[in-house]
């Protein structure tokens, strides 16, 4: 029985990554850009196309994906590409009004409020059509207003009307603040790191900075444009789900993956290296001359190939790693070279569960032709992500102490009283302004989020209004 997966795609980012990606999977299952099956691919049936792919009534192959963007510009894109006819039209939702949501994920959840029948009516016929769904995939930037508040949205009401169901999130993070495109993303990512908390099992964490570092490092291109760093993404992507699409004895469904990485529930971002980036699916890539089993997972293991910018100190260590390889790999290799990695010491474990890595050999797909022999993906759960939430929060913390840019955010009803003005009373020894649930600043501030801020605060001696 196929296990499904529906994919969310909100906003800009989202929209261009889950482009790569259904781009990918059509390669790899001999699907064509119109959603037919290739004359080659006929004969093959190794593979589960039904994870990711129902066929409608003329045979096409069509993705269980969900197009969502407050702003026509990149579904428009995509309706006028190749792909154009993959989509089932009534899986897209663009704004009537078309203008985005300005950077400001206030707006965005606030259109999620507006829009939330029409989109949980496309959620559901693509739930109903499904056998036995096991999920959902969301794609989006936590940095903008669509993908991080629309999404927020969506994810607090998955929660809440598919409790059972797996949520699994691709979050791209913002590069950090010197470089922004966006210069609010402190607060946008703010409020969507409580929801990707609160109602995620697992987020695949992955940023523009580390993406743009590895483009140039490996693909020599000092200014990636979206779509070449777009390519990196749906590698990923693609090797992290390869287990679900080509079932082996193993993980062969997302709650397995999830399981064998996340040991308690709120540990739950995961950070990413994949190698070698081959030119058959990203531009440009450096050749990589030789590729044994125990090459690409020494190399999985180098901090420069992790798709996420975190600080790793001497503390700072593995919760648990999955590698999955592709290609040519034989067991008694792969036994080897984990023998090598532990006697060399290559990773730290913490010292409350089972130091080893994991490993799952996933095949390949037969109609995309490499130039190596093998590759690999790490999934794994290292406590150095906790730099990446630091940095998030004294970014948010230097921009909430100026209180800049928070007219935007006022103008939503949902922030007009107190939660914008919500640092009540002194807490003198400290010196430190405090909330009224006792929240540290970074937590709280118009990252609370909670109803019951929204009452008008009482009047206190030494108030912040
Ligand atoms: P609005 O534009 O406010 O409607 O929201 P949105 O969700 O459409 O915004 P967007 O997805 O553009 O989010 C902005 C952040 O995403 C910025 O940090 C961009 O650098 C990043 N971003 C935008 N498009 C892409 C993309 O295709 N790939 C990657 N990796 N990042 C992107």
């Amino acid at each position: 029985m196929p296990r499904e997966l529906i994919t969310l795609q909100a906003g800009q980012c989202g929209n261009q990554i889950g482009n790569e990606f259904w781009k990918l999977l059509c390669t790899e299952h001999g699907i064509s850009p119109d959603g037919i099956l290739e004359d080659f691919a006929t004969q093959g049936g190794h593979d589960r196309k039904d994870v990711f792919f129902y066929q409608a009534d003329d045979e096409h192959y069509i993705p269980r994906a969900l197009l969502l963007d407050l702003e026509p510009r990149v579904i428009n894109n995509i309706r006028t590409s190749a792909y154009a006819n993959l989509y089932n039209p009534e899986n897209i939702y663009t704004s009537n009004d078309g203008g985005g949501a300005g950077n400001n994920w206030g707006h965005g959840y606030e259109a999620g409020q507006r829009v939330y029948e029409e989109i949980i009516e496309m959620i559901d016929r693509e739930a109903d059509g499904s056998d036995s769904l096991e999920g959902f995939m969301m794609l989006h930037s936590i940095a903008g207003g669509t993908g991080s508040g629309l999404g927020s949205f969506l994810l607090e009401k998955l929660a809440d009307r598919y409790p059972k169901k797996l949520v699994q999130t691709y979050s791209v993070f913002p590069n950090n603040e010197d470089t922004s495109d966006v210069i609010v993303q402190p607060y946008n990512s703010i409020l969507a790191l409580k929801r990707l908390t609160l109602f995620v099992d697992s987020v695949v964490v992955l940023d523009n900075a580390a993406l743009a570092r590895i483009a140039a490092d490996r693909l020599h291109l000092q200014q990636p444009t979206f779509a070449q760093t777009n390519q990196l993404v749906s590698t990923v992507m693609s090797a992290s789900t390869a287990t679900l699409r080509y079932p082996g004895y193993m993980n062969n469904d997302l709650v397995s993956l999830v399981a064998s990485l996340i040991p308690t529930p709120r540990c739950h971002f995961l950070t990413t290296s994949y190698t070698p980036f081959a030119s058959e699916s990203v531009e440009n890539a450096k050749s990589v001359r030789k590729t044994t089993v125990l090459d690409v997972m020494r190399r999985l293991l180098q901090p420069k190939n992790k798709m996420v910018s975190t600080k790793e100190s001497k503390k700072s260590c593995y919760i648990s790693v999955l590698n999955i390889i592709q290609g040519e790999a034989d067991p008694t290799d792969v036994h080897k070279s984990l023998l090598r990695i532990r006697e060399r010491r290559l990773a730290q474990f913490i010292p409350w569960g089972p130091a080893s890595i994991q490993v799952a050999l996933s095949k390949k797909s037969p109609y995309v032709q490499t130039s190596h022999r093998v590759s690999g993906l790490m999934l794994a759960n290292h406590t150095s992500i906790a730099t990446l939430f630091e940095r998030t929060c004294s970014q948010y913390d230097r921009l909430r102490k100026r209180n800049a840019f928070l007219d935007q955010y006022k103008k939503m009803p949902m922030f007009s009283s107190v939660c914008v003005t919500i640092w009540l009373s002194r807490r003198r020894r400290r010196g430190d302004w405090m909330c009224l649930n006792g929240g540290s600043r970074s937590t709280c501030g118009i990252a609370c989020g909670l109803p019951r801020f929204c009452v008008p605060p009482p009047p206190l001696a030494g108030s912040r209004s």
